[in-house]
């Protein structure tokens, strides 16, 4: 009745006030309310929760999944906010409003009551029930919006081809973790056994996925990006982000896997995420072990088995000679990655740091390096790399990061030639079969455009003791900063600059392949932080199509391939490729996690984790 009623004042006084108005259609079946602007009269509802500019109501149960019936009453009036109190029954009149928190154009609209007027308390001391998540409700596990088309899901290109909010599309719960969240906008939920999946950031806010049905678990406790069911990747939409407790009281600090009590919240949308606000915090019911185990990748460097070799991938960020996590490095290739045959390494800086001073050598950087690595183990490390052009390849102003390989010279050396300059490209050479460098080391394709402001790879041809051959890239593509909320409007979301980072493929693949043209049993291997998912497969594609990630080739399993955590996902940045031949023998990798596995954000001593690989060069 009440619904025909105010259907009728819609369409018959559009402008006037539209009678005892339910929750249920102030919300609507989708993104923006069917009453946006509109002043409602008689609303009632159970206040759930309160916070510092406003207070929470759950109205009329509604059986239309797809219509959350909670809602979000803004006033900064203390007269207002002290006029009720959680568990009264209350009727108010308001206005109903789309708010978009900070003007930001890509965060999704909150439908929320403004201004409200003619409170009224009904009864006090009703009991409130939250929705239990898990039970009640559960989100679904792949896909996060409708509107993410394309070949690769949510990292398909082109992005950012349409907007939820100007789509306005009926929310489709059952399906799409954005609707699944929307169509509770407002409500009360429980997130039972939480399982924290990252560090928090700077406001004390973390994510975590409930006792409900996740996919993509890795053994830490972790949501790990894969590629889901219908062959599109699976952006975990099952995990939600926890804000700051309303009752002022402060979370405790997570690290990814930990288990935290019971958290009952309020959903709501901020600052580009959907958010359960607690209402009180969560306490620790256990954290993982932080032991992290070493590599079982060693090389015993047998008699018999001078074919093998190890590597190790680190990007250590922004080493310099005084960086007070050096020694810590050290410790690591030593300890944990067990001092492989050689490193790539990233994220070298110049011997004077962050000083902008027109210094572009990282000579001290890697021989301070070197020589820690030596007294912990009396292990010799030589080095290489080739200095940028000042201030020409990005990353922190002044620092001049590079790529730079560390390698054990009574295992393997450089080929004889001349290093190349910061601006000499590579061209392959040679006879056929026997590929050789115009210089080595060198950089491809440095003056190419795409890599304007980055970081250019650095090619090496090593020769082992027994005279077996090996091609290395060392590569560090731009970083995807300027992307946009994976919970955002723009979808699919914006990730920033795929461009280049197609581009740079590109490049790299094109000296691959003319080492393939040159010799198609070379031994070749691609290695670095690529800066993205494997998932993005529009940007791999070049380079797949010529070489094999090592993560396949080893049988890694899937849920445990990742090097980096951002917002809820365990996700791969750092990656090995390797041609054919490298394939075709015994491949071996492992991830060593001593950094996503920090038990706390202040003690790890990098972004990314390291890892190490042991192949067959003949
Ligand atoms: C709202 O309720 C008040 C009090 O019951 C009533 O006087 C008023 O007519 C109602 N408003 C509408 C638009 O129905
Ligand atoms: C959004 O969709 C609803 C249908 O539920 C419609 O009533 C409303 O006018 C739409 N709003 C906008 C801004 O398109
Ligand atoms: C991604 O979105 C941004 C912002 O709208 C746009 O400038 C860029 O061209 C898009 N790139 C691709 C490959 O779709
Ligand atoms: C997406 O594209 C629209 C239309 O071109 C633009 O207004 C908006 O800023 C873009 N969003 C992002 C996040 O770049
Ligand atoms: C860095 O070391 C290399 C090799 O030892 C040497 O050729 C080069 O001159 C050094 N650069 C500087 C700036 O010291
Ligand atoms: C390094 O070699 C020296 C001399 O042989 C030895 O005294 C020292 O214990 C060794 N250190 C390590 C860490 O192996
Ligand atoms: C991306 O490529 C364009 C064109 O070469 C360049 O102007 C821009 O600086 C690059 N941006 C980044 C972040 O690498
Ligand atoms: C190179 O990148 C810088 C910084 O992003 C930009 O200012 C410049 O226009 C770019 N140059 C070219 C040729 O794209």
């Amino acid at each position: 009745m009440a619904k025909l009623l105010s259907v009728f004042c819609l369409t018959a006084a559009s402008l006037s006030a539209v009678s005892s108005t339910t929750v249920a259609e102030i919300q609507g079946p989708s993104w923006q309310s069917p009453l946006a602007g509109q002043t409602v009269q008689n609303v009632t509802g159970t206040v759930t929760a309160k916070g510092s500019s406003g207070f929470y109501i759950v109205g009329e149960k509604s059986d239309d999944i797809r219509v959350s019936n909670g809602l979000y009453i803004f006033s900064s009036s203390s007269t207002v906010l002290n006029s009720v109190a959680v568990g009264d029954a209350i009727t108010f009149n308001g206005k109903v409003s789309e708010y978009r928190s900070n003007s930001n154009p890509n965060y999704l609209y909150l439908t929320e009551i403004t201004s409200p007027t003619s409170i009224r308390v009904l009864s006090s001391g009703n009991t409130v029930t939250p929705v239990i998540l898990g039970k009640d409700r559960s989100p679904p596990t792949q896909l996060l919006s409708a509107l993410d088309t394309g070949a690769d899901g949510f990292l398909s290109v082109p992005n950012n081809s349409s907007r939820i909010e100007e789509v306005n599309a009926t929310l489709r719960p059952d399906k799409y973790g954005l609707d699944f969240w929307e169509s509770l906008e407002g409500q009360l939920v429980t997130i039972p056994k939480p399982t924290t999946l990252g560090f928090s950031n700077n406001y004390g806010e973390f994510w975590v996925h409930g006792d409900w049905l996740v996919t993509g678990k890795n053994k830490r406790g972790g949501l790990t990006i894969n590629i889901g069911k219908d062959n599109l990747p699976d952006g975990n939409p099952e995990a939600v982000m926890i804000g700051s407790p309303l009752d002022g009281t402060k979370n405790p600090a997570p690290s990814l896997g930990s288990q935290f009590s019971d958290i009952t919240g309020i959903v709501t949308y901020q600052f580009g995420y959907y958010y359960v606000l607690p209402l009180t915090a969560p306490s620790v019911v256990s954290r993982p072990d932080t032991t992290v185990p070493s590599t079982t990748l060693t090389n015993a460097h047998k008699l018999l088995d001078l074919c093998t070799i190890t590597f190790g991938d680190y990007n250590v960020e922004n080493l310099t000679p005084t960086s007070a996590h050096l020694p810590t490095v050290a410790s690591h290739i030593v300890n944990l990655l067990k001092s492989p045959d050689f490193m790539f390494l990233q994220e070298i800086q110049d011997d004077s740091g962050s000083k902008n001073d027109g210094t572009v050598s990282a000579n001290v950087t890697l021989s301070t390096l070197t020589k820690a690595i030596y007294d912990i183990s009396n292990v010799t490390y030589a080095f290489t790399s080739i200095d940028p052009v000042n201030n020409q390849d990005g990353g922190q102003p002044g620092g001049n990061i590079r790529t730079a390989f560390l390698y054990r010279p009574e295992v393997l050396k450089l080929v004889k030639g001349t290093a190349g300059g910061s601006i000499d490209a590579v061209k392959v050479g040679g006879f056929p079969g026997f590929p050789t460098l115009n210089f080595n080391p060198a950089r491809i394709d440095p003056t190419n455009g795409v890599w304007n402001a980055t970081r250019k790879p650095l090619v090496a041809h090593w020769r082992t003791v027994l005279g077996a051959d090996l091609f290395t890239v060392n590569l560090h593509l731009s970083s995807k900063g300027g992307s946009s909320s994976t919970q955002g409007d723009a979808r699919p979301p914006v990730n920033s600059p795929i461009e280049n980072r197609t581009g740079q493929v590109a490049s790299v693949a094109g000296f691959v392949k003319a080492v393939l043209d040159k010799s198609s049993l070379a031994n070749v291997v691609v290695a670095g932080d690529f800066n993205e998912f494997i998932q993005t497969r529009s940007v791999y594609k070049p380079l797949t199509s010529l070489l094999t990630d090592i993560d396949e080739a080893a049988k890694i399993p899937e849920y445990e391939r990742y090097s980096y955590v951002f917002d809820q996902n365990s996700q791969q940045l750092d990656h090995a490729l390797i041609s054919p031949a490298i394939k075709r023998r015994k491949v071996e990798f492992e991830h060593i996690h001593v950094n996503t596995w920090s038990p706390s954000l202040a003690s790890r001593i990098s972004d990314h984790d390291p890892s190490v690989g042991r192949i067959r060069l003949c």
